[in-house]
């Protein structure tokens, strides 16, 4: 009996997969340049460049150096920035994140000055700025249990709002995960002749341990207790879509899912059920820093398994991407 040498098979996927040519022609998802968003973190201070323990290759930037950085991040192609700032005094309110001279304030002044076309987003909360570390004002609830209060918080957020409004940043992107947010903020925006800014929200930011390095960097750890009672238990999907509802209603221009790689379902689900809303996923810190090592002890070649990262999220159904690898990426995307 001879063994048949050729299957009968009702069709072959591989034969589109031999020649690179057929590969590129029927490849799905693409990470484009204008897909991505560089974070930056700015320091007071000046003549500082200092690099971030936990994340290789970031680091904090003075604002006398941010030229040097803005200068990279154009030539590398990049045509949006997220700042995060670290004030030189902090207090329990986180005051001085509503400064006229605050230092995020100053930096979109050196944007708006140096690199007018950049798209200049600004990440809005109080962690960096508070003594304790929290996202807003810290109070007393019944029990006696200190916790963060949602709605003198609401207030606090219009005042850094429309101070960066001011300093000229095109977009704002409340992170703090306090209910109504985004409203309180569309509120004093469009009463105070900014109802053409937008906000790209954190709808749906869970506790993440992904967070670590990015304490280092921003110096915002929380100096009692966890996020918990404001950010969503990583277990909970099924609410994240209600986090999403919530901020489309109050007018969010975007949303975001945050972290990015753990949550591709999250991302995947938001993209579905609502696919005329624009959708940011954030690939964070803790997300770098597991690639970065994985590279440095040669486990995966670096560039590929960068791209790889960056694919898997668009292919949930993110339009663009936050990450620290958006300069590198963007390099690598333009020699292609
Ligand atoms: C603060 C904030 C955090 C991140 C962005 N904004 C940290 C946190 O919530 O603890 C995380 C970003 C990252 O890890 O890259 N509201
Ligand atoms: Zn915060």
């Amino acid at each position: 009996m001879s063994e048949p040498t050729t299957f009968n098979l009702p069709t072959r996927l591989r034969r589109l997969r031999q020649h690179p040519a057929a590969r590129d022609l029927i490849c799905e998802t693409h990470v484009s340049v204008n897909d991505l968003i560089y974070p930056i973190f700015i320091v007071a201070g000046s003549d500082i460049k200092q690099e971030i323990r936990s994340m290789p290759g970031q680091y904090q930037w003075s604002i006398d150096r941010l030229p040097e950085l803005l200068d990279t991040v154009i030539s590398a192609g990049i045509s949006s920035v997220l700042l995060f700032g670290l004030p030189d005094v902090k207090d329990a309110q986180g005051s001085s994140s509503w400064h006229d001279a605050g230092v995020v304030q100053q930096a979109c002044r050196v944007i708006r000055q140096h690199a007018p076309e950049l798209f200049c987003i600004v990440d809005v909360c109080f962690c960096e700025y508070t003594t304790h570390g929290h996202c807003g004002v810290i109070t007393k609830n019944a029990r006696g249990q200190l916790g963060v209060d949602n709605d003198t918080t609401l207030t606090n957020l219009g005042k850094q709002a429309l101070s960066l409004a001011h300093a000229g940043a095109d977009m704002l992107a409340p992170s703090g995960m306090m209910d109504g947010m985004v409203a309180a903020i569309r509120q004093v925006l469009d009463a105070n002749d900014f109802s053409m800014l937008p906000i790209m929200s954190y709808a749906v930011k869970f506790a993440s341990n992904l967070y670590g390095p990015f304490r280092d960097a921003a110096d915002g750890a929380p100096q009692f207790g966890d996020r918990r009672g404001y950010q969503m238990n990583p277990a909970n999907g099924n609410l994240a879509m209600r986090e999403a509802e919530l901020d489309i209603q109050e007018g969010a221009d975007i949303l975001m899912v945050k972290p990015a790689g753990y949550y591709l379902d999250v991302v995947s689900r938001v993209k579905n059920k609502w696919p005329a809303v624009p959708l940011a996923a954030y690939q964070v810190s803790g997300e770098y820093a597991m690639l970065k090592l994985a590279i440095k002890h040669d486990f995966a070649d670096a560039e590929s398994l960068m791209l790889e990262s960056l694919i898997a999220i668009k292919r949930a159904g993110a339009d663009c991407i936050i990450s620290y690898f958006a300069v590198e990426a963007a390099r690598l995307l333009q020699k292609r």
